[in-house]
């Protein structure tokens, strides 16, 4: 059996990670460490919560005595570290915290796996620190930009955000070169689905939108992200943890770029077909609001390389996908109405109002 630490399992990418895994790897031990911010539910894991393969310990990775416990409690063979700040807009008004979580809460889980992998050497190559990164590292694209980020693009982040994330990927990959660490890093474009914070664009329009809101697409809605549905995520990372090289890098995207304006009418236009009525009485929503500082203009994926030499290929279309995501937010009430709550509508008031 191996045991597989999960830190930030209760957020979007990760809950949807377990709910995929766990089940299926009946095998393996699955650890979920999460501190459990706003951003985290509880109830996306309801599925799994009771499954013998599963635990989950509530825990801040910025508490180094906290890590350690964990690993001396649980023995991790591969760490998987999805655990973030995670919004670009919040790190703009409030940075402090991602430098902390993303930079800090990383270094500490780093240092944990080195004390702890390396009391001997055959230990450490049993090992592996798989780490979840963005494609906002890379900084952002032209509109006629022919050349999308690869693997080799220099690092050119633009928010506190991406920067906390771009100094994480600097020190795994650090601690490779330094130490020998045994790790993997993939960094993605933006991802979409259930279980997603209704921050995000695509869960804030479908929410606005069913409750007659008004929808805020920043500046002319004009930026364009290479959207990819979580799951396909999920199996591209399991499927770098599986095959892929150590050291290495590997980009992954959807191969599916999108403006925002473009997005939020197909969101207007595939709610308007669920609930029978018309794709105008949601399009007049439509608001433009005062951009993001420093709003990146396009992120593009290059996945040549975890396609040609893994063989992944994600499986949904955003036709697909984004039809799927948006039942999901009608059928879940009882979650929606779970994150609506007075944390959610005090974000709201505060990046919203006066924009
Ligand atoms: P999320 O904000 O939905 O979830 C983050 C989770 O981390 C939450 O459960 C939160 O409670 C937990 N967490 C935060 N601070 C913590 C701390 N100090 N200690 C322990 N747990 C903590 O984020 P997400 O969208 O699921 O993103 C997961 C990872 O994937 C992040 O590293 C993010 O940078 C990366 N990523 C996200 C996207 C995307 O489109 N969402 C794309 C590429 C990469
Ligand atoms: O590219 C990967 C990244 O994608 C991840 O690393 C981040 O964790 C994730 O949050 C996401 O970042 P973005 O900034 O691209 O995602 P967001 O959903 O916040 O915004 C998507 C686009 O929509 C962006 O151009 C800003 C715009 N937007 C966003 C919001 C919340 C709006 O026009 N209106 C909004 O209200």
């Amino acid at each position: 059996m191996i045991n597989i630490l999960i830190t930030g399992g209760a957020g979007f990418i990760g809950s949807n990670f377990l709910n995929l895994f766990v089940p299926r790897h009946p095998e393996h031990n699955f650890i979920n460490l999460d501190k459990l911010t706003y951003a985290a539910n509880l109830l996306n894991l309801k599925g799994i919560e009771n499954l013998p393969n599963y635990n989950f310990v509530q825990g801040d990775i910025t508490d180094y005595n906290k890590v350690l416990e964990i690993f001396e409690k649980y023995n991790p063979d591969i760490v998987i570290h999805f655990a973030a700040e995670s919004h670009v807009d919040r790190s703009i008004l409030g940075p402090a915290a991602f430098i902390q979580t993303n930079i800090v809460g990383t270094f500490n889980l780093l240092e944990a796996c080195r004390k702890y992998w390396f009391k001997s050497n055959h230990n450490k190559y049993r090992k592996l620190f798989h780490h979840v990164s963005t494609d906002e590292v890379y900084g952002s694209l032209y509109l006629n930009e022919k050349d999308l980020f690869t693997e080799i693009t220099p690092y050119a982040p633009h928010s506190p955000y991406s920067a906390s994330k771009a100094s994480s990927d600097h020190l795994v990959r650090a601690y490779f070169h330094t130490y020998d660490l045994p790790v993997k890093i993939t960094n993605c474009s933006n991802n979409y689905g259930p279980y997603q914070f209704p921050e995000k664009l695509i869960p804030l329009m479908i929410l606005n939108a069913i409750e007659g809101k008004a929808l805020p697409v920043y500046g002319e809605g004009e930026n364009i992200r290479d959207w990819l549905y979580v799951e396909d995520h999920c199996e591209a990372i399991w499927t770098v943890i599986q095959k892929g090289r150590l050291g290495e890098t590997y980009n992954i995207g959807g191969n599916n770029e999108w403006k925002n304006i473009d997005i939020v009418h197909k969101i207007c236009e595939i709610l308007a077909r669920e609930l029978n009525r018309d794709p105008y009485e949601f399009k007049k929503l439509i608001t433009f609001v005062k951009d993001r500082p420093g709003h990146d203009l396009r992120y593009a994926i290059d996945s040549s390389k975890i396609k040609k030499e893994l063989h992944w290929q994600p499986q949904e279309t955003f036709e697909t996908g984004l039809r799927k995501t948006v039942k999901w937010y009608l059928n879940n009430q009882k979650w929606v109405d779970s994150i609506q709550t007075g944390e959610y509508k005090n974000w709201l008031n505060y990046n919203y109002t006066n924009r």
